[in-house]
Order: C-alpha cells, then structure tokens, then sequence
C-alpha cells in the first residue's frame, strides 16, 4: 500500500510539474506505457494468489485510472493555457485594409460572344451548339464542298488518324456544320448534352463556337471562334438576310450611321454568296467604324443552297433560307481596339487584366451590351 501511495504521489508531482504536453506525454509513457511503472505493477497480479489479487487488484487499477484522470485534466490545463498564450500574443488589426485578392475577368472574345447573341435574341434568334471534332461529311459533303474540290484545302484542316474503318475525323474548320446538325433531324440522340438536337422549320438560330485550321500569323490562329447564323423558313430571300445583318451592325457597334455593302462572293453552301463589308476610317493608326471611306470584310453570308438543303431532307421548293458567319475575335478586336490577334489567345493575366470585362457586365437586351 505505502508502494503505492508513494507511487501515486510521485506521479502526481510529475503531473503538476510538467511543463508542456510533450513533458507530460513523457510522463504518461513512463507510468502508463507498455514498460511503464503502473504497467509493471498491473503485470505482478498474474503471479498473486486468488485472495490477494482480490485486494490488489482494485488498488493497482484504481492507482492507473487516477494517474490516467490526472494526466487528461493536466492535458486540458496545458492546452488552454497555450491557446491562451497564443491569443495574448497574436493581435489582429481588424482596420488594416484585407489582402489584394486577384479578380478573375471575363475575356473579350466570350463577353463579345455574348454581346452578339443579345442582339440577335432580341431579332428571334436561340443558340445552336455542335462538336469540336466532326465528320468529314458534315463539315465539307453536306454543305456541298464537291469531293477533291479545291475549297477543301482552303481550310487547312487538321486530321485525326484514319480509324480501322476508313473514317476520318477533323477538327471543325468553320461552325457551318452546325447547319447540317440543326437542319437534319435524325433518330440518334446528339453525342453530348450540351450539342443542339436538329429542328423543325421554321429555324432561326446562331451557332458561335471553336473553330480550327492550320494558320498562324499576325492575322490567324490555330483555334479561333466563329458565330454562323441560320434562318430557314418559307419566302426568306435576300432582303431579309441584307436587313438582319445590317441591323445587327448598327446594334452591335452601337453606331446607327455604320454603313454597309454586299460584294458577290463564293461559298459552296450559299447561292449567291457575299462578303459584307462595313465602311470604316483606318487613318488615324486604328479603325473607326461609322465614318471614312475604306471598306473593312466582317463576314460572309448567303442563301442557303437548295444542294444543302436537300442533303439535311429538307425541300428546297418549299424552304427557303439564309446563313451567314463572321470571326468573333475579330469583332472583338475591331470594336474594343485590340490590336494583336496573338494575344487573344496568350493567356497573359495582365492582357486579361486590362482587356478583360467585369462578370458584372453580361450583356443583355434588357440591360445593354457594356
Ligand atoms: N463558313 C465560312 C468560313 O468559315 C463563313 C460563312 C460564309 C458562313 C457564308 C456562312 C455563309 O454561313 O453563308 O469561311
């Protein structure tokens, strides 16, 4: 008994003397640990005799589970004190202004996409989406490029391996497939959520999206976004495709004065086919729209070819239609006066920094365009 009361009052004094939670850690492994001295003492009651073990017993689990108490609420002591110590010694200046966090911005060549599809709502138009990488037919067979023809190449595609059987998928070198997928409705659900299913006329929509061809210099890149736009309906002709997409200048510049003509022009998807061009100033070093007298291209647009129409089950002799595609990054370009296509695509924060919009500024038809 006085083996353990003295036991008992040894670790106590430990206990209290221990200074932080490693000494009293260390405390703990030598009386509770597997070699420590109440540990010893638990594994002399194995050699006892049944009577004495009934009186030890207790004793020596009794000593182990005060050591045990005293040691946790030693623990909790030392802990409240270091939290304590270190509140005293951290102080927080709540007036100091906070950190400058880095704010994200909304590149140019989205906000302008969205600018030009909030002209277009407000025309009727919705928003078609089709894939990155296509099908030779849907890119070139099914807008009526000829087999070999020499427009293909124009385009300088980038192919992907031939597969096992004989296909061979492209990466889209312009968003006019998306004609054909909105156009031909088939029974096969679109390969992702996110691709429109084909539709009914009559069709009034804008496809913006990636395109691709092999080009880079200061006026191309490899990967560069283009908005087509389709109108199918019965009695469409030239005069409604000259009104839209002079209207859609004026709103999208936001100047009533921008003048506009249509050069004839060739696509094997349209008949006729044009180029618009918008009359600008270019003396002063940068582009300015509504005034001058040169002319700047924007885009090219026709009637859609009854060729096409045909190859999406469509009868020419009933529908009638218009399309139309421009460079997004170029209207970009041209209206908020950046001037190198590169940097577009450089992603340089600080580009972005002074380029960039504010999330705050999505346009719209109810609140404007910027
Ligand atoms: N796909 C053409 C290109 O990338 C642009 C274009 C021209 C689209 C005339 C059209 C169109 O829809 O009618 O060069």
């Amino acid at each position: 008994m006085t083996e353990l009361t003295e036991l008992h009052a040894e670790l106590t004094a430990r206990i209290a003397a221990a200074a932080d939670v490693a000494a009293l850690e260390a405390v703990r492994v030598a009386a509770l640990g597997k070699s420590g001295s109440v540990s010893a003492l638990l594994k002399t009651l194995g050699a006892m005799s049944p009577e004495e073990r009934k009186t030890r017993g207790p004793e020596i689990n009794g000593l182990k589970d005060r050591v045990g108490a005293a040691i946790a609420a030693r623990r909790a002591e030392l802990e409240a004190a270091g939290l304590d110590a270190q509140l005293a010694a951290e102080t927080l200046d709540l007036s100091l202004p906070p950190a400058p966090r880095r704010k994200g911005a909304v590149h140019p060549t989205l906000q302008v996409m969205d600018e030009m599809i909030a002209v277009f709502a407000e025309m009727g138009f919705g928003v078609a989406e089709g894939p990155d990488i296509e099908d030779d037919f849907h890119n070139f067979t099914a807008l009526n490029f000829p087999p070999k023809h020499p427009a293909r190449e124009v385009h300088d595609t980038f192919f992907f391996k031939t597969r096992p059987d004989g296909e061979r998928r492209l990466l889209r070198t312009h968003t006019s497939p998306v004609q054909i997928r909105t156009m031909q409705r088939t029974n096969t659900p679109p390969p992702a959520p996110w691709i429109s299913h084909g539709q009914a006329p009559p069709i009034r929509v804008v496809i913006p999206g990636r395109t691709y061809r092999k080009d880079s210099d200061q006026t191309h890149t490899p990967m560069f976004h283009q908005m087509e736009g389709l109108v199918i309906d019965r009695g469409i002709h030239m005069g409604h495709l000259k009104w839209t997409l002079e209207t859609f200048v004026k709103r999208f510049f936001e100047i009533d004065s921008v003048v506009s003509r249509f050069r004839p022009h060739y696509f094997p998807f349209t008949e006729p086919s044009a180029e618009m061009d918008i009359q600008c100033d270019r003396s002063g070093g940068e582009v300015k729209i509504g005034q001058g007298s040169q002319w700047l291209e924007i885009l090219g647009c026709g009637m859609v070819h009854p060729n096409v129409m045909r190859n999406c089950g469509l009868d020419p002799e009933q529908w009638q239609g218009f399309a139309f595609g421009m460079g997004i990054d170029r209207l970009a370009m041209l209206k908020y006066g950046i001037p190198d296509l590169r940097d577009m695509f450089a992603a340089d924060v600080r580009w972005l920094d002074h380029y960039g919009f504010s999330a705050f500024q999505a346009p719209s038809p109810v609140t404007g365009l910027s």
